[in-house]
């Protein structure tokens, strides 16, 4: 059984009031079209093509990155979604061609293969259909002694079928024999001047082919239109996210303030205060606790390390294990090795912490000149100093201690002292003179 998907991505999402494609937007911290390629691939379709709109080389470039043999086509004029199916290619004697949406995004894999499973035999043309809540927009599946007879549009739909709460998802499988034939009938004549995909129906079922409806739950198929869509569908997928992560044993002690991505990765015996941030790409080892008010974005957590509060950890940081981040600290493409130190106000970028360093309060690794990025090397079991600038590129030995308040420009040797600041000098009795001069004035 050899199967195509097709992941429509063309629509110009003008009721997002974005510059951006609409299925570029992100629920969940990955990409609606993201979505829609992860539940393809889950399914393992034998090829993938994405129908995207001239100008969306960003949306075929994230789709690569999801199914990285996926095929693209571009839709020059949006005629609707009949004429976006059909600049995809269709031949390659496919058993059945899956048709699903890039603004649909929580459609499982399961659903997909159960689409292509449904065509066979008789049946040219199979729907996926959902009972709306509010069925205002969706297309509404007519049926006739228990078939499925027809798809009509909200726009061209009569008052008594508007009626019909049985909704078309717009998920559809097509028997790859008969695609063709039944696309090229598709015509424009309705209340938007578009080749509607939902014609397939009343057409196969006029050329003596059956058609059959599938059903599904709302949440699945919910497609994502408006801004206000798109905050709704974050919710749904948060509380879904939430529910996984407790029943895998992560301790949410206030879920609803928990913001995870699809991809978050935890470990078991992890505490997650209440506020955290998770955007994407972020493991967190066993028994790792993750302090309030953090936020989390491509990072690496150790097993029993402490997070936070208020810290910020950016992609590519790498905590070993027993590492310690605390409040408002950042760090950035970070490799901190086992049992290193930041427990506050510093700034760690491009860099690697030795073992057990520890990071005093307000150090910063200036590894930015304007112009490039420098690295800082801190050696194992190395004491940096509180309020020191380590000017990379910088290397500080094993074991080394940097002096409060030093700018570091040179690399310190293991075990030495670096000090780079003013030296202090006092002056005996120097602020009592000036107090008296100035009151002697007064007088
Ligand atoms: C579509 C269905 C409707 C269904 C609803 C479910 C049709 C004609 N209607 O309506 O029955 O209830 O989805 O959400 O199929 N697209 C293109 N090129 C085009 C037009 C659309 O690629 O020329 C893509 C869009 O990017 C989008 C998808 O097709 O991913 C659906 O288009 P959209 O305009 O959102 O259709 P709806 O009006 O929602
Ligand atoms: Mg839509």
């Amino acid at each position: 059984m050899a199967r195509l998907a097709i992941i429509l991505a063309a629509g110009e999402g003008t009721r997002m009031r974005s510059a951006f494609p609409k299925v570029l937007h992100r629920v969940g911290g990955r990409s609606l079209v993201g979505h829609a390629l992860s539940a393809v691939k889950a399914a393992k379709f034998d090829a993938v093509s994405v129908v995207i709109g001239p100008n969306h080389e960003n949306v075929g470039e994230e789709a690569k990155r999801f199914a990285p043999d996926a095929k693209t086509f571009v839709q020059r004029d949006r005629k609707g979604t009949a004429h976006a199916v059909m600049q995809a290619d269709l031949t390659g004697n496919y058993d059945a061609i899956v048709v699903a949406f890039g603004d649909t995004p929580f459609v499982s894999a399961e659903t997909l293969a159960r689409m292509g499973d449904a065509v066979k035999g008789n049946v040219a043309v199979a729907a996926l259909g959902f009972r709306a809540a509010d069925p205002t927009g969706y297309g509404r599946f007519i049926t006739r002694d228990g078939k499925l007879v027809a798809i009509r549009e909200h726009k061209d739909a009569s008052e008594s079928e508007r009626n019909i709460t049985l909704c078309n998802a717009g998920i559809m499988a097509l028997a790859g024999k008969h695609a063709a034939a039944i696309l090229k009938k598709i015509s424009n004549n309705n209340a938007n001047g578009e080749f509607y995909l939902t014609d397939a129906v009343e057409i196969a079922a006029g050329m003596g082919l059956d058609c059959v409806a599938l059903e599904t739950s709302e949440d699945e198929v919910r497609g994502i239109n408006t801004k206000a869509q798109l905050a709704e569908a974050e919710a749904v997928l948060q509380a879904k996210l939430r529910q996984r992560a407790m029943e895998q044993g992560v301790t949410l002690i206030a879920p609803e303030t928990v913001f995870l991505s699809e991809d978050t990765k935890f470990g078991s015996d992890v505490v997650v205060e209440p506020y955290v941030v998770f955007a994407a790409g972020v493991v967190v080892e066993d028994g790792a606790v993750i302090h309030s008010f953090s936020h989390l974005d491509g990072a690496h957590v150790g097993k029993q390390a402490s997070i936070g509060p208020y810290a910020r950890l950016r992609p590519g940081t790498k905590l070993g294990a027993k590492v310690r981040i605390g409040n408002f600290v950042e760090t950035k493409a970070a490799n901190i090795e086992d049992g290193a130190k930041a427990n506050h106000l510093s700034y760690i970028g491009d860099a690697r912490v030795g073992e057990n360093a520890n990071v005093g309060a307000g150090t910063i690794t200036c590894n930015y000149d304007g112009f490039g990025k420098a690295k800082t090397d801190i050696g194992a079991g190395a004491f940096i100093g509180s309020n020191s600038s380590l000017v990379a590129p910088v290397k500080i030995g094993d074991g080394a201690y940097i002096g409060s308040g030093s700018v570091i420009t040179l690399d310190v040797p293991a075990d030495a002292l670096a000090v780079g600041r003013g030296r202090q000098s006092v002056k005996e009795g120097w602020a009592k003179r000036l107090r008296d001069a100035r009151l002697a004035l007064k007088k």
